[in-house]
C-alpha cells in the first residue's frame, strides 16, 4: 500500500502539473488549469466520503461530516494558486494534508465535521490584490473587490462567471456559523526551522503587509534626439525610487521592501519612457514600523518625481496589519507536535496567509513544514518526506485534542 506521506507529495506533483503555462507550474485565480486541480482533489475527496463543492468565490470545499451534529466543525485549508513559475508545495500542500488527514481517520469520524478548503486566491498575482478566495469565507468579497480588474481588463466578477460561477451566490461561501477554529498546513519558505534542525513548528503570528502600485508618468520622446536634460524620463524616476525601497529596506531592521514587477510604456529601446507601473510589497512585525516605512517610500517617490517633472501616483491594494494566531490554539499545536518528538517551536510567518483572514472571525493556527534550503515561490521548492509524515501525525494528534 502507498505510504500516506508519499501519496501527499505525489498528490501535490500532479497537481504542480495544472498549470496555465506549459512547461512550469503557474495558477492564476481561476484560470482554465484550476478546473483540473479541482477534478483531481474531488476524486480523491469523494472517495473519502466527503461532500464537495466548489463556491461562489472558486474555493474548493470538502465536508467530511462529524458523528454529533452540536459539535461544530473544524476549517483545514490552504490555497490552490500560485506565483508564476512556482514550486508544488506553496499552498497547495496545505490543501493536500487536510485530505490525507481525513483518509488517515480511516472512515473515523470525529464528533466534529472538516471542511477542508482549497482558496482560489491567497498569491495576488491576477489583480495585484491577494487573498481573494479566503475573504469570501468572512465575507468580505465586496463590490470594490469584484469590480478589481486584471492586465486584460477582466474584473474579479467576470473571471467567477468565464469559471462557470454565480456571483450572486458568494453569500453561500460564507463560514458555517458553527465552525469553531481553522487549520492551516504550510510550507514555511524561509530557512528557519532548517536552520534549527527542527521538521516542523507552530506559527504564533503573521507578519503584516502593504502591496502598492505605484505609476510613475513622463514623456515619450525620441531616444536619438532628446537631450538629457530636456527629457522627462519615467523609467529613470523608478529606478531611482526602486533603489530607495532597498536602502530603506537594507536600513530598517526586521523590515523587507520588494519591486517584484515592472511595466514600461512604450516600451521600446529607441523611445524615452512615459509611464512606469511599479509594485511594492513592504512586510514588518510591527504595524508601525511598516506603516512609517510605506509613508516615507511614497514621500521619496512624490519628491523624485516633482524634481523630475514626473507624475506620480499610487493604488494601495491591500493594508494588512499583523495578525496573532489564537494562544489557545497555538498551545494546542504546539502539544500536538511536542507527541511527535518535535519541540513546538513557536515562530511568526514572514509571508502572508490565508490564516490572516480568517483569524478575523474563527480562532486560527499554522503548523509550518521545514523547506530545505528555505526556498520558495522557486520551482525547486521542496519538502521532506519524513516531514510530511511527521506533519500528518501532528494533525492527529491535534484533532483529538478537542
Ligand atoms: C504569499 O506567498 C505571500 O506572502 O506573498
Ligand atoms: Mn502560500
Ligand atoms: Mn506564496
Amino acid at each position: 500500500m502507498e505510504h500516506p506521506c508519499d501519496k501527499v507529495l505525489a498528490c501535490c506533483r500532479k497537481i504542480a502539473q495544472c498549470s496555465q503555462t506549459p512547461g512550469e507550474t503557474t495558477r492564476t485565480f481561476l484560470c482554465e488549469a484550476m478546473h483540473d486541480c479541482h477534478r483531481a482533489l474531488r476524486g480523491w475527496m469523494q472517495s473519502l466520503g466527503m461532500d464537495s463543492r466548489v463556491d461562489a468565490a472558486g474555493n474548493l470545499r470538502g465536508l467530511y461530516a462529524g458523528s454529533d451534529p452540536a459539535a461544530g466543525r473544524l476549517l483545514i485549508g490552504s490555497h490552490l494558486d500560485t506565483v508564476p513559475n512556482a514550486g508544488a508545495y506553496d499552498g497547495v500542500l496545505g490543501v493536500v494534508l487536510g485530505v490525507a488527514l481525513v483518509e488517515s481517520l480511516a472512515g473515523k469520524r470525529m464528533p466534529f465535521a472538516i471542511e477542508v478548503a482549497g482558496f482560489s486566491e491567497e498569491e495576488g498575482v491576477r489583480f495585484g490584490i491577494p487573498f481573494l478566495g479566503s475573504r469570501a469565507l468572512v465575507g468580505r468579497m465586496d463590490e470594490t473587490l469584484l469590480a478589481a480588474e486584471d492586465g486584460a481588463a477582466i474584473s474579479v466578477e467576470r473571471a467567477i462567471r468565464d469559471f462557470g460561477l454565480d456571483p450572486a451566490q458568494l453569500p453561500a461561501a460564507v463560514l458555517d456559523p458553527h465552525t469553531f477554529a481553522y487549520l492551516e498546513f504550510h510550507i514555511e519558505q524561509g530557512p528557519v526551522l532548517e536552520s534549527m534542525n527542527e521538521p516542523l513548528g507552530v506559527v504564533a503570528s503573521i507578519a503584516g503587509q502593504t502591496r502598492l502600485a505605484v505609476h510613475f508618468t513622463g514623456q515619450a520622446a525620441h531616444a536619438g534626439t532628446t537631450p538629457m536634460s530636456l527629457r522627462r524620463d519615467a523609467l529613470a524616476g523608478a529606478a531611482r525610487w526602486i533603489a530607495r525601497v532597498e536602502e530603506e529596506a537594507r536600513s530598517t531592521p526586521g523590515l523587507v521592501g520588494t519591486v517584484g514587477r515592472l511595466e514600461t510604456k512604450p516600451g521600446a529601446g529607441n523611445v524615452i519612457p512615459a509611464e512606469v507601473s511599479a509594485s511594492l510589497d513592504v512586510r514588518h512585525a510591527s504595524d508601525e514600523i511598516r506603516t512609517r516605512a510605506v509613508d516615507n517610500l511614497i514621500a521619496i517617490g512624490n519628491d523624485l518625481a516633482l524634481d523630475r517633472g514626473l507624475g506620480f501616483r499610487i493604488d494601495r491594494q491591500l493594508d494588512q496589519p499583523s495578525v496573532e494566531m489564537d494562544p489557545a490554539l497555538v498551545s494546542a499545536a504546539a502539544r500536538a507536535l511536542q507527541k511527535t518528538g518535535c519541540r513546538g517551536h513557536r515562530m511568526t510567518s514572514g509571508a502572508g496567509h490565508d490564516a490572516m483572514i480568517l483569524a478575523e472571525k474563527i480562532p486560527s493556527v499554522m503548523i509550518f513544514l521545514r523547506s530545505p534550503g528555505g526556498l520558495s515561490h522557486h520551482p525547486e521548492e521542496s519538502v521532506l518526506p519524513g516531514d510530511v509524515q511527521l506533519a500528518l501525525a501532528a494533525g492527529l494528534h491535534f484533532l483529538n485534542g478537542f
